[in-house]
């Protein structure tokens, strides 16, 4: 039986030794994974341990700041980067979903590489966890924090690696962080992929288009809380259709909304959300944001899906 409390002893035993007397940084999305481990590395190693969060103009709304106060709440100070102009500016014209993927990892661990410098942190402690580097290995998709698994040598980017959650999948994760005392809205977060909203869009990624998708997830995610799906998520398709806004032709974006319950990700099936529930969202949606003018609900499982589009 898995044991958190032993797995947390050790684990920051193991983080005190690599690291030492030198410093580190923690990137966290707010997510569980990633907030898990900078909690964990804080306990080890205190003062040495920076905690950002990239502010890469694809994430959630309100993230950063949600982010900042959960953890000011745990005594740690988070900084806030605001980083978005590279992301954008590297993903522009990307329309393929693997070279999406690279591109974006790029640019994360070279903005990375760069904090880590500014701060003299030799180590990045990353919540990279099994499902990850299963699925990067596996071929099915690349996921942005996988690097050594794959022979990318993270000293190219200017610091070595440390990933204590590497053996877990999101359950244990769930686990870990519940024991480590993070708040419920962390530990039993839905989770969310690190390169965010650039993988809610088919086709570019461009500042307008994310903007329609973070505003649709809002109210995906607050309206289907309700029916605690694994996951719930909207993307904004690449095609349009034809639609009737204020009377007038409108020819708008289509949304697909996505509804899973997953225990490791690996496999998952489609929540069954009521046909009321799913009315109220369509109705949410295409009367607060103008561009939308279709819905679909996806209803395929894991596999022959995956629970990203891309
Ligand atoms: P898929 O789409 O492969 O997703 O069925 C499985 C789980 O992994 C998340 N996911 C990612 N998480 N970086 C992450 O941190 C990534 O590149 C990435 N791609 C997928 C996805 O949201 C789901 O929970």
């Amino acid at each position: 039986m898995f044991k958190p409390e032993d797995f947390i002893q050790k684990k920051i035993e193991r983080i005190k030794e690599v690291v030492g007397q030198e410093r580190a940084l923690v990137a966290t999305s707010g997510g569980v994974d990633s907030s898990t481990c900078a909690v964990l590395a804080a306990r080890a190693l205190g003062k040495n341990l920076r905690i950002v969060f990239l502010d890469d103009g694809l994430m959630r709304e309100g993230e950063g700041e949600r982010t900042k106060r959960i953890f000011k709440r745990s005594g740690l100070d988070l900084q806030i980067k605001k980083v978005a102009k590279s992301f954008f500016k590297a993903l522009k014209g990307i329309e393929d979903p693997e070279k999406k993927r690279k591109v974006f990892r790029e640019v994360f661990y070279k903005t990375l590489g760069k904090i880590a410098g500014e701060e003299m942190a030799k180590f990045l402690i990353q919540g990279t966890i099994k499902a990850d580097i299963v699925e990067t290995k596996g071929g099915i998709k690349t996921q942005h924090n996988v690097l050594e698994q794959i022979g990318i040598d993270p000293k190219n980017y200017g610091f070595s690696v440390i990933e204590p959650l590497k053996n877990l999948y999101k359950p244990e994760v769930r686990k870990v962080a519940k024991a480590l005392g993070l708040p419920k809205e962390i530990w039993n977060r839905m989770p969310f992929p690190g390169p965010g909203l650039a993988l809610r869009v088919i086709g570019e990624v461009t500042p307008e288009r994310i903007e329609v998708v973070r505003r649709v997830h809002l109210i995906v995610e607050k309206e289907l809380k309700a029916f605690s799906p694994f996951q719930a998520f909207a993307v904004l398709l690449k095609d349009k259709a034809t639609g009737i806004k204020n009377k007038k032709r409108a020819f708008g974006n289509i949304i697909a909304i996505r509804a899973v319950d997953s225990g490791d990700a690996m496999t998952a099936t489609v929540t069954k959300i009521p046909w009321e529930g799913l009315q109220k969202i369509q109705k949410r949606i295409t009367s607060k944001i103008p561009s939308v003018v279709k819905i679909v609900f996806d209803i395929t499982p894991k596999p022959p899906s995956t629970i990203e589009y891309l």
